[in-house]
């Protein structure tokens, strides 16, 4: 039954009520300022065009078709951030409802979220860094200007760009969480004007007649496109992640999760609106900066090029709170010894799992130095998927198991709304390609093989029988 063995939910809210070394520095606002930063990039600066391709002008109704699922799912993490504040995420509560191993299968599910968004990132970082660099005539040896096989016709090697924004996010983030957290708001803020200027200025060039046919793929291109479009909303998530370090996560964490994914979602399904009324979809193909792209069509070259620079901006932020989540999860996984020990230690002065910052900072950096986006992107899209899948059905195990515990926020029409994400979590990933669906499968059986050799026989559950039940 140890596969079973739960964390106390008690003991939890009392160890982090006292506090384990992680500044306690954030609050409210800075955590609807990390859910923007980490939801608004590739996803519509880049994937968006290939989204226009697929679903035609319907990329709106994608958009909204991944934000419902999104919704269901927000609304779910809502309930559980705010009565387990502890660092880890879903991770971490999954521990205390479906058992360490569940936990442990969720955690490796979420290194995978986490560490390939940040790879996907700074690949999309990249393209957008060189289109901005040759808007001034400079451009890289072609060799170091992306992945091996990544332009077709091209003898391309190294993604240069995406591993030194890598490695510059990983020196800020090793330092304190502080300091990029302020840096953080500067450049969300950076992003979301940019976003609002596409809109205000882009809705002036609308043709009406590029919005039809408004299907050109029917239903199926729709769906294929929300499945991938997903990735936009990625990183609300990420909020939860930072609970230890919130000065008052029973209020400040649902109000965090909620608003940043109803802020992005307005602003998607006005930005999909605006560039599908500009250019024929069709033209988006193979379009690495879509965004800049309508506009420069639309003749207002001065707003493609604060475009192309508000995004270079703006993934930086994604970049960094994708990682902030990850080695948060490492963090916690390695505290409850699952993973060595060393990778919970944190830096004396600088308050930060230091060490596993910079070993996931080097090695996703080379995965995106290394990786073609598209690759990326759609697996990242079933490990959270998945993911989601599995908070929604903690949500209804806690409420049986502990129905009395306090709960700051409390998910709305339980058991209809968990089940309403873990349906649409599913229906997306029917919509996924096949190759997919087996890397994918491939990773959750290694993670397997790693908790029966290693980390259930390292489990601080296994040596500590009284802090646990189940
Ligand atoms: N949602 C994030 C992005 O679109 C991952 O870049």
């Amino acid at each position: 039954m140890s596969l079973f063995r739960k964390k106390n939910v008690e003991h939890m809210l009392r160890a982090s009520a006292e506090g384990t070394g992680l500044k306690k520095a954030l609050g409210a606002v800075d955590l609807m300022f990390l859910g923007i930063g980490a939801i608004i990039g590739t996803g519509i600066f880049v994937l968006a065009g290939t989204g226009a391709v697929q679903a035609g002008p319907a990329l709106t109704i994608a958009f909204l078709v991944a934000a419902v699922a999104c919704g269901f799912a927000a609304l779910a993490y809502a309930e559980f951030a705010s009565t387990i504040p502890v660092a880890g995420s879903i991770y971490t509560y999954s521990y205390a409802t479906l058992g360490e191993l569940a936990a442990w299968i969720i955690g490796w599910d979420l290194m995978l979220e986490y560490g390939l968004a940040t790879s996907a990132v700074s690949v999309g970082w990249s393209g957008y860094l060189q289109s901005l660099l040759r808007g001034f005539g400079i451009s890289l040896p072609t060799l170091l200007s992306a992945a091996p096989g990544a332009l077709p016709g091209a003898h391309t090697l190294f993604n240069l760009p995406a591993f030194l924004v890598m490695m510059a996010i990983t020196t800020l983030l090793s330092i304190g969480v502080r300091e990029s957290t302020r840096i953080n708001n500067i450049m969300v803020a950076i992003k979301v004007t940019v976003v609002l200027l596409v809109i205000v200025v882009g809705v002036f060039h609308v043709k009406p007649d590029n919005w039809h046919p408004f299907m050109p793929n029917g239903w199926r291109g729709v769906f294929g496109a929300a499945a991938v479009m997903f990735f936009a909303f990625i990183g609300f998530d990420s909020v939860s992640s930072a609970a230890e370090e919130v000065r008052d996560p029973k209020r400040d964490l649902p109000i965090g999760i909620i608003a940043s994914l109803g802020v992005c979602t307005v602003l998607y399904v006005a930005v999909a609106a605006v560039v599908t009324g500009i250019v024929p979809s069709p033209q988006f193909a193979h379009v690495a900066n879509p965004v800049s792209f309508a506009l420069q069509e639309a003749g207002e070259s001065w707003v493609a090029g604060l475009i192309d620079l508000g995004a270079v901006l703006g993934m930086l932020t994604v970049i960094l709170v994708m990682s902030y989540g990850q080695t948060r999860i490492i963090y916690a996984m390695s505290r409850d010894g699952l993973l060595p020990t060393p990778l919970s230690h944190i830096h004396p002065r600088f308050a930060t799992p230091f060490l596993t910052t910079w070993l996931v900072g080097i090695f996703f950096g080379l995965i995106g130095a290394l990786v073609p986006l598209d690759v990326l992107a759609e697996l990242i899209n079933i490990g959270t998927l998945a993911a989601f899948s599995m908070v929604s059905i903690a949500v209804l195990i806690l409420r049986k198991t502990h129905p009395d515990l306090p709960r700051a926020f409390r998910c709305p029409g339980v058991p209809v709304v968990p089940i309403l994400a873990v349906a649409s979590c599913l229906f997306l990933m029917v919509n996924l390609q096949q190759i997919t669906w087996i890397a994918f499968i491939i990773w959750v059986g290694l993670g397997i093989v790693i908790y029966f050799v290693y980390s259930r026989h390292h489990s601080r559950l296994a040596h500590a029988p009284h802090d646990h039940h189940g």
